[in-house]
């Protein structure tokens, strides 16, 4: 354990039911030959397994019981069940099943992500998120999942909505790559649609689930505060990356606003379709007015209140998750933080990361906030998106050559402070 880590004996505010968790998602664990993204990232091509979790699963499912964890979020790989349009693959839908079996026999409760990233390569070719019948082929997958997998009350139907759009419309970064705001919008309106029909179909199966998103907040702030132009970004992006969508939960309208450019209102059925609201938060944005970059803004992750800047550049800042969870708690709903951790091969900088933002989350929780879980993101280290797989994100270090876990001392340090702040 980390010098001067040691809990004092004190009242914890964390009621006994909330939810310590471990976030994971199947892809970066696991890869899949049908999906869109194995062929997208050349790096995968060396590494088409990962971290080989589809064959050793069992193992690292029992490091979740070592940390003494009672949740677990982790999704489902819909190009494994669905590798071809008209074909379900039972054995990857058993697979699935045997996971959230595990979980139970260890009385962890299972949290189900059905769409973090990845999509069956047909559906990228055929059916991307801007054409229409996108939303009927996602909500295929999600009957499907809904009325075989048994003993799931949690489901996150989306991981990072904006992500999606901004890294694959937007930016271009991820699949489907386009740089088109035409095409923005209208995979928005599908996404939301898939989530709003999603809810119902969750619910007509289970109708004591309770359904969410993962919504990414960020907090943002200008480069350079008496820039009147760096202010007014700074403004819009947390008006549009944050608020945007807790408003539509509340109206069943988006309303997108970007700088120097006209209002776009999108109506879409997601009214209250919410029973939680997941949050994943991770790091503090400074924005610069820059009329030579991509939509006149540059980000910058900068280390201004000296807590160090991760393996892959972000800023750490713990009281951006106080910020983050007042916003969301305008929606009156539970809040789960969904993700949070840190990149870096230090243990001892995520111990004190991992111990700063659940203090922040404690006093949420004084403050009179509802918050349910936290979820930390993540239980080993994995394939890191555009940051490949040297991000380490994970409480246990995986060699990738040898494919060995090691525990690492934020591990033993997740355990022992869910035992002491589980104190009543
Ligand atoms: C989130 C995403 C995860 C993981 C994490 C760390 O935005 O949901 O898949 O990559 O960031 O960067």
């Amino acid at each position: 354990m980390a010098i001067g880590m040691q809990e004092p004996t004190r009242k914890s505010a964390f009621p006994e039911d909330f939810q310590w968790g471990i976030a994971t998602s199947a892809f970066q664990l696991e890869g899949s030959p049908n999906a869109d993204w194995s062929t997208w990232d050349p790096v995968l091509s060396d590494i088409p397994e990962i971290t080989n979790h589809y064959a050793v699963f069992r193992e690292d499912l029992k490091l979740l019981k070592e940390l003494g964890v009672n949740s677990y979020r982790f999704s489902i790989e819909w190009s494994r069940i669905q590798p071809r349009p008209d074909t379900w693959d039972e054995e990857a839908i058993a697979h699935y099943q045997e996971i959230i079996d595990i979980l139970r026999s260890y009385n962890i409760e299972p949290m189900v992500t059905l769409h973090h990233f990845t999509h069956p390569r047909w559906f990228l070719e055929r059916y991307p998120w801007h054409r229409t019948a996108s939303v009927e082929k996602f909500l295929r997958y999600t009957e499907k999942m809904v009325s075989t997998l048994r003993n799931v009350r949690y489901w996150i139907t989306f991981n990072e909505p904006y992500v999606i759009l901004i890294g694959g419309y937007l930016d271009g970064c991820i699949p489907p790559g386009l740089r088109d705001v035409p095409h923005a919008l209208v995979a928005l309106k599908n996404i939301f649609t898939s989530h709003g029909k999603a809810y119902d179909i969750i619910h007509r199966y289970i109708p004591d689930a309770q359904v969410s998103i993962a919504h990414n907040m960020s907090v943002f702030a200008p480069w350079k505060k008496w820039n009147p132009f760096d202010r007014l970004l700074k403004k819009s992006a947390n008006h549009f990356y944050n608020h945007s969508i807790i408003n539509a939960f509340r109206t069943g309208v988006f309303i997108v606003k970007f700088p120097f450019s006209r209002v776009v209102k999108i109506e879409v059925s997601i009214k209250d379709k919410l029973d939680f609201f997941g949050v994943n938060y991770y790091t503090r944005i400074h924005l610069r007015f820059n009329p030579f970059k991509k939509m006149g803004v540059e980000l910058r992750h900068l280390d201004i209140d000296g807590h160090g800047l991760t393996n892959i550049g972000w800023e750490v800042h713990p009281r951006g998750l106080a910020k983050v969870i007042r916003y969301a708690s305008r929606l009156n709903l539970p809040i789960f933080i969904t993700e949070n951790g840190i990149a870096t091969h230090d243990a001892e900088m995520k111990v004190t990361y991992m111990k700063q933002h659940v203090d922040v989350v404690e006093r949420c929780l004084k403050d009179g906030l509802d918050v349910r879980g936290y979820f930390y993101w993540t239980l080993i280290d994995n394939y890191e998106w555009l940051q490949g797989i040297d991000a380490r994100f994970g409480l246990y270090r995986v060699d990738f050559k040898t494919l060995k876990r090691y525990p690492t001392s934020a591990a033993t340090y997740y355990a022992y402070l869910i035992q002491s702040r589980s104190k009543i």
